[in-house]
């Protein structure tokens, strides 16, 4: 089993999500499952220039020449695509919505109703099949995924596929003062590894305890006073730093 994680942090491999990705990976890797792990940061690519070539004049080959040639080989061997997607403004960052919006390539332009009537567009070459979302947000709340959700399945589907699990562990802002509360989700994640390499699928129980936030409210807020009382410092220094020059 291939396995094509693809992280869009903005930081990379320093992030939470990597964290969480990483834990991920260790338990597809146990499992059996042969993992890569790209980071967008890394790669240079486009927005899509809606031009339609993909579709119109060369099935499935995008007209534009950056580091979508290193994705699309990578997305057509592999089973299963990770989205390793932090929450930017209630969706994913723009820098991977590129990447998503370029697999449009992969799409004939022809049309056809699937199984429940909705229209969709058959594949020029295939995507992976099943799909997985890990994902982090700052902000204790986890409706905080919903959008991004909602847009991962959906394009789970259009792709011809669908989401196997999604997850996702609120609370990054308060997790970054204090990373040990971070552990059970971690552990929990490569479990979930483990089960997706071995079984297909994550047990009903591991994505229960998965989508149990890491800690409460009260506990965030107060951590995230912590990092309130840092910004201020930093805020300070930078004031001082300007008085001192002016
Ligand atoms: C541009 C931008 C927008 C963000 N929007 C949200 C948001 O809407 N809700 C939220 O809870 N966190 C938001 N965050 C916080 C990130 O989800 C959080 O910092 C997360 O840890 C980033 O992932 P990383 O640690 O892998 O870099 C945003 C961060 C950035 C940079």
């Amino acid at each position: 089993m291939r396995v094509l994680i693809i992280n869009g942090s903005a930081r990379g491999a320093k992030g939470v999500t990597a964290k969480l990705a990483g834990a991920l990976a260790q338990g597809l890797t146990q499992g059996g499952a042969q993992v890569e792990t790209l980071y967008v940061k890394d790669l240079n690519i486009a927005p899509c220039m809606a031009c339609l070539s993909c579709m119109h004049l060369n099935p499935g080959h995008c007209v534009q020449r950056d580091d979508m040639d290193v994705v699309v080989p990578l997305l057509k061997q592999a089973d299963i695509l990770v989205w390793a997607a932090p929450v930017y403004t209630d969706t994913m960052s723009a820098q991977l919505k590129a990447v998503m919006d370029r697999c449009i390539c992969s799409m004939q332009p022809f049309l056809f109703a699937d199984a429940l009537g909705f229209t969709r567009h058959p594949m020029a070459w295939d995507m992976p099949k099943r799909v997985m979302l890990v994902s982090t947000c700052s902000f204790p709340e986890p409706a905080t995924f919903d959008s991004l959700v909602a847009t991962v399945r959906a394009q789970a589907v259009n792709f011809g596929g669908q989401c196997l699990a999604e997850l996702c562990v609120p609370g990054s802002l308060a997790i970054q003062m204090e990373p040990s509360v971070l552990e059970p989700h971690l552990a929990l994640i490569t479990q979930a590894g483990l089960e997706v390499a071995q079984g297909g699928r994550v047990r009903p129980g591991t994505l229960t305890a998965i989508k149990r936030p890491p800690m409460s409210v009260d506990r965030f807020r107060e951590l995230a006073g912590r990092y309130e009382e840092w910004c201020r410092k930093q805020q300070a220094k930078v004031a001082e730093k300007r008085r001192e020059k002016s």
